[in-house]
């Protein structure tokens, strides 16, 4: 892994891609600056070094071409100030113009450029290798550390490392998401089990298929888990279901049988006649929710043997919530395994947490620096959880 660590960056002009697409409300300010904060280590290292530090970051998906006031990085680059405790220049002016390219010619040691948002170049997401090049000008060394945006080959992501053969690296960062990964998929202490959610079996279908070569044990939460309910006979009201991904479910159990995983669907439910926290709630078996009633969470039995499994666990994946944790009437399902999972970490067990959704239910039950990894990467992580190469990492290896 060509790290940073052990290279002094002093007096060099170093292209940092990260990646600062953090929620903002409407008012523009940051709601969640985890992965920003996640860079810092690195950016404090290159300043601590004096290297002059020229920043690459987008923010949202502008689709116009040009500057759009909406997607602009300056509460970013305010931000930015705040957590760096220096200043921080920026403008909203374009590659093209003169102005960035005379801002990152003058920059010096120990200064930051944050250069606007990088999307706002059409050829950005072609992986347009002009831009990449017009980039690398700015610079003489490049280093990755945007692991959210990694599953992109885009000019800054990917492209660009091409211009710098022998000068690229990871950051700290994406050093730390690719190791502990790497952990999961190569070399996880048994019993492995994976937690597996969200609403949907068709967008898990991928991870699915590639985590049953790789755990003991997988435990399908969520919504999705109605389409193998309902694939297995039972009555599931009208829980989400999708029916054309029922011979899917099927087929999935049946390998799972065949390799030997066990996996766990959860016997009970906690069901409602309205989606809302003010709705009337039942607890059913799960393959018996009546009609005109809605599953939105694992029933008490579940719980505990959810919380039995995770305990046995010396490694724990977790992706996805177990209901719809958002509305608190059906939210203890996932806090009861995020307390769990907390637990396993307690007495050794290597969890790490990815995907937006569970990334919130941990933040929000406030456990998420008892997790032994909680990923930056949403997109990213997943694609990288179903086998597939991503371009941000490939290319600084290559
Ligand atoms: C993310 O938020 O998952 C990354 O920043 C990637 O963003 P994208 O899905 O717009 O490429």
């Amino acid at each position: 892994m060509k790290s940073i660590k052990d290279v002094n960056f002093k007096g060099r002009k170093v292209l940092l891609r990260v990646d600062f697409n953090v929620p903002v409300d409407e008012n523009k300010n940051i709601t969640d600056d985890t992965r920003m904060r996640e860079s810092m280590p690195t950016i404090k290292k290159l300043l601590a070094d004096g290297a002059c530090i020229i920043i690459m970051a987008h923010f949202g998906r502008p689709k116009k071409g040009g500057f759009e006031p909406e997607f602009t990085l300056e509460p970013v680059a305010k931000h930015l100030e705040e957590l760096a405790g220096c200043n921080v220049k920026f403008t909203n002016a374009l590659l093209g113009s003169g102005e960035p390219e005379k801002m990152a010619a003058a920059l010096k040691e120990g200064e930051i450029l944050l250069l606007e948002n990088i999307r706002f170049y059409p050829g950005e997401t072609k992986g347009d290798e002009a831009l990449a090049e017009q980039l690398s000008k700015l610079g003489d060394c490049y280093i990755n550390d945007a692991f959210g945006a990694a599953h992109r080959e885009h000019s800054s992501t990917a492209v660009i490392a091409k211009f710098f053969p022998n000068d690229k690296y990871f950051g700290f960062l994406m050093e730390n998401e690719v190791r502990n990964l790497e952990k999961l998929m190569h070399d996880a202490p048994r019993p492995f089990t994976a937690i597996i959610g969200g609403s949907k079996v068709s967008s898990k279908i991928g991870i699915l298929e590639n985590l049953i070569d790789k755990v003991d044990n997988m435990i399908i939460i969520g919504g999705m888990r109605y389409t193998f309910t309902k694939a297995l006979g039972g009555k599931i009201g009208n829980s989400i279901c999708e029916d054309d991904k029922m011979d899917l479910a099927l087929e999935l159990m049946r390998r799972m049988d065949e390799k030997g995983v066990k996996y766990y669907l959860p016997v009970d439910s906690v069901i409602g006649d309205k989606f809302g926290n003010d709705a009337n709630t039942q607890i059913v078996p799960s393959g018996e929710v009546p009609d005109g009633w809605e599953s939105m969470d694992c029933g008490p039995e579940s719980c505990k043997a959810i919380r039995e499994i995770i305990m046995k666990s010396k490694t724990i994946l977790w992706n996805g919530p177990a209901g719809v944790f958002e509305l608190s009437t059906f939210a203890k399902g996932t806090n009861d395994i995020a307390l769990s999972v907390a637990d396993a970490c307690k007495q050794g067990c290597f969890a790490a947490v990815g995907g937006g959704d569970s990334v919130a239910a941990v933040k929000q039950m406030g456990l998420a620096d008892q997790m032994s990894y909680v990923s930056t990467g949403g997109g990213a992580m997943l694609e990288y959880l179903e086998g597939k190469v991503l371009p941000g990492i490939k290319a600084i290896q290559d």
